[in-house]
């Protein structure tokens, strides 16, 4: 089958099409699929640049990619939730167990894997998985965000942030996001209340007294954002962990997530797609061929939403 790998670590320059990549093998607690659709995160780059190498020691060649949307074509042992003609999406990521997604056919856990919503195609479904698991989890678990409560979103145009304006809209919250200058029109056209221009205003002057901060963009915002939050209000940051110093001082629940894509999570995400309360933001396909050329746009081109992989 045809695949994007890489048979070192490095930058885009490592990425090879091998078109006889060996079909994935199918462990218990996974399926098979053959995939439509693949889409970037930049934890797929940190993955190719080998920043993972010491903690996760990769086999090479390996996969790139980790989300997906396709059709299953077998089960494998233990599996009775999914069955031959099943149309998912979800993640496979080598570095948790599956195969790699940006292939023909992927091997994944059935545990990061959920029915595809049914009103989306198979390239708006790949979109979603990390991004959209990430704001289910921020939102409704960490913060548990309620109808009339105040949200600041940091990079409200990116993979994560443009889901999460969409997701704290739908539970009624007010918000506010941080984009760049060419990103606030389309911040607000995702039903953001308030944009800010990160490039030019100081949110910290701006906004005050709110319930909850999201960070999915500029690691500099973080201790910058405890002066917004009310007194037991709550940050969760996709960078890595907030202070702790900070956190007490202010009397903030603080919190760095880890994603987890799981099947639960899933399906939360496809009933708000279904009910055309969250729609996928895709900012440019490409074919597996030119996925080096995939991955620079995501790096280099600021991309508002996501870069999807069409395979079939
Ligand atoms: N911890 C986890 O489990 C986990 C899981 C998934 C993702 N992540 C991380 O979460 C982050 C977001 O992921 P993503 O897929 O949404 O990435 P993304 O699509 O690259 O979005 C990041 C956004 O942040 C914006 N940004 C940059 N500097 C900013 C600033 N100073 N203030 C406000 N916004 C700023 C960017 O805007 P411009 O493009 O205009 O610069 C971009 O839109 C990434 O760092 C990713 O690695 C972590």
């Amino acid at each position: 089958m045809k695949a994007a790998q890489i048979s070192k670590y490095g930058g885009v320059e490592v990425i090879e099409i091998n078109e006889n990549a060996p079909d994935p093998s199918l462990k218990p607690g996974q399926i098979l699929a053959e995939v439509y659709a693949a889409s970037l995160n930049p934890f797929d780059s940190f993955v190719r640049g080998g920043y993972l190498k010491e903690k996760v020691p990769l086999e090479l060649p390996v996969t790139l990619g980790g989300d997906f949307a396709g059709i299953v074509t077998k089960v494998g042992q233990d599996v009775a939730n999914f069955k031959v003609g099943d149309e998912v999406y979800g993640a496979a990521l080598v570095v948790a167990g599956g195969s790699g997604s940006l292939a023909e056919f992927v091997a994944g856990n059935t545990a990061n894997l959920a029915q595809k919503p049914k009103n989306i195609d198979f390239v708006e479904a790949a979109s979603l998985p990390l991004v959209g698991a990430s704001a289910i989890q921020a939102l409704e678990e960490h913060i548990n965000l309620k109808q009339g409560q105040k949200i600041l979103i940091h990079g409200g145009s990116g993979g994560i942030g443009s889901i999460a304006i969409q997701l704290a809209k739908a539970i009624g919250a007010y918000v506010a996001a941080t984009v760049s200058t060419k990103d606030v029109g389309f911040a607000k056209s995702l039903g953001a209340d308030e944009v800010i221009d990160f490039k030019v205003e100081d949110f910290e002057k701006i906004v005050k007294d709110f319930d909850a901060v999201f960070v999915t963009g500029g690691a500099d915002v973080v201790d910058k954002s405890f002066k917004v939050l009310k007194r037991g209000g709550t940050i969760v940051s996709m960078l890595g962990a907030p202070s702790a110093d900070l956190a007490k001082k202010y009397g903030i629940n603080a919190i760095g997530q880890v994603t987890g894509t799981s099947s639960e999570r899933l399906g939360t995400l496809a009933k708000y797609v279904e009910e055309g309360k969250i729609k996928p933001q895709i900012d440019k396909v490409f074919p597996l061929e030119e996925a080096k050329e995939a991955f620079k746009h995501l790096e280099e081109g600021h991309p508002r939403g996501k870069v999807v992989l069409k395979i079939k």
